[in-house]
């Protein structure tokens, strides 16, 4: 059992990297925690304020910057590296952040972790594995084809090729874990679920790409906190793990849900042009992390878990606001 004392968490004031710097100032109160990000459109402070200052601090910067990563990282005993740009229609209309944040910055970042030897996990998408067609049973599990679709995925997918060279060659203690959908509070309102819930709040017509048929395995993001820290603490370094929770619905299923939950007509949304190269179905298999690490999730409700997403959206209108308006007018500029 490896016992982090002082960790990086780069991306730490995005959605899933804010929750996990919840989860440890919660479940671990010894830990250190380090918060490097750069403040993109996607991260916000507020995600980690009121956590106590002693306990976690927050370093405004670029994984990309190799001289602040020499200076930043030996101090630390565990690296965790959340920071991406993480949007698949963002990486369609300009793929260009993606390849420099997702591709340079992990290399930046292994670079400084290798010089001083640091234990690192590196936290990816299930869709470097692209996708399974609706009608095939299979899901994906630790040694499916690499086959990413999108600029994002692919940028993902090289990331941890990479990982996996420097671990090879270099013998950095590293793993990886691939993730499905995550869901839960402090999401982007660019993403699925928020968007939805909040064009609801506007009393704007929800907007469902194409047929609605493409499935995502959606698992709450206290869910993924708790995984990744099972991966940092008892996983074999040198191997991946696969976080799901069996949670496979199709969007058209999951916006009826919202749309229900929120009093409206289960009809009340709109169609709008399809993804260009749409990923039609995500199945995660996460039989090794449970077999081999004991883990569960605790939040497996799906249904539960999205009426707590709601509720939180709707208590939450002053942390979103800001950012509503920009998104839309993003996916304005791409007809969707
Ligand atoms: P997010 O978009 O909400 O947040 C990304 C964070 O990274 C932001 O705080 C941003 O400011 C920061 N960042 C971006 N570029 C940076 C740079 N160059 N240097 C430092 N910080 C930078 O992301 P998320 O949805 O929380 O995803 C986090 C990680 O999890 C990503 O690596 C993503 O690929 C992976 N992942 C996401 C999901 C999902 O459902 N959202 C599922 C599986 C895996
Ligand atoms: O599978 C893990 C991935 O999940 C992560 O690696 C990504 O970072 C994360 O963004 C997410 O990717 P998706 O493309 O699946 O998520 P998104 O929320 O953009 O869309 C979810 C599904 O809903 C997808 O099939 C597209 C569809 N969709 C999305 C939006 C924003 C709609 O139908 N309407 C919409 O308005």
């Amino acid at each position: 059992v490896f016992e982090p004392h002082n960790v990086l968490v780069t991306g730490g004031c995005g959605f899933m990297g804010s929750n996990f710097v919840r989860y440890v100032a919660r479940e671990h109160p010894n830990v250190h925690v380090t918060v490097l990000d750069k403040l993109t459109y996607a991260g916000n402070p507020a995600n980690i304020a009121g956590l106590p200052p002693e306990r976690v601090e927050l370093v405004v910067g670029d994984v990309c910057d190799a001289e602040l990563l020499a200076d930043l990282v030996p101090g630390h005993d565990t690296v965790v590296h959340f920071a991406a740009e993480t949007h698949n229609d963002n990486s369609i209309a300009n793929p260009a952040p993606f390849l420099h944040t997702n591709v340079d910055g992990t290399f930046c970042l292994l670079e400084a972790v290798r010089r001083c030897g640091a234990r690192y996990h590196h936290v990816s998408t299930d869709e470097v594995f692209g996708d399974l067609a609706l009608d095939d049973p299979s899901r994906f599990t630790e040694d499916y084809p690499y086959r990413p679709s999108s600029p994002y995925s692919s940028s993902k997918a090289a990331s941890d090729l990479l990982v996996r060279a420097w671990t090879r060659t270099y013998g950095l203690r590293a793993t990886i874990s691939n993730c499905s959908n995550n869901y839960g509070p402090y999401q982007h309102v660019e993403k699925f679920i928020p968007r939805q819930i909040t064009n609801i709040i506007d009393d704007v017509r929800p907007k469902l790409y194409g047929t609605g048929r493409n499935v995502r395995d959606w698992v709450n993001v206290e869910d993924h906190s708790s995984a990744v820290w099972a991966i940092l603490t008892r996983g074999q370094v040198g191997e991946t793990y696969l976080i799901g929770a069996d949670g496979e619905r199709s969007n058209i299923d999951v916006l009826r849900m919202i749309v229900e939950a929120m009093g409206r007509d289960p009809d009340d949304f709109d169609h709008v042009p399809d993804r260009p190269g749409h990923d039609r179905r995500y199945a995660i298999d996460s039989s090794k992390l449970r077999r081999e690490l004991g883990w569960r999730p605790a939040h497996a409700d799906f249904a539960e878990g999205l009426r707590q997403a709601i509720d939180w959206y709707v208590a939450n209108e002053p942390w979103w606001r800001p950012s509503k308006q920009a998104a839309e007018a993003r996916y304005g500029r791409q007809g969707r």
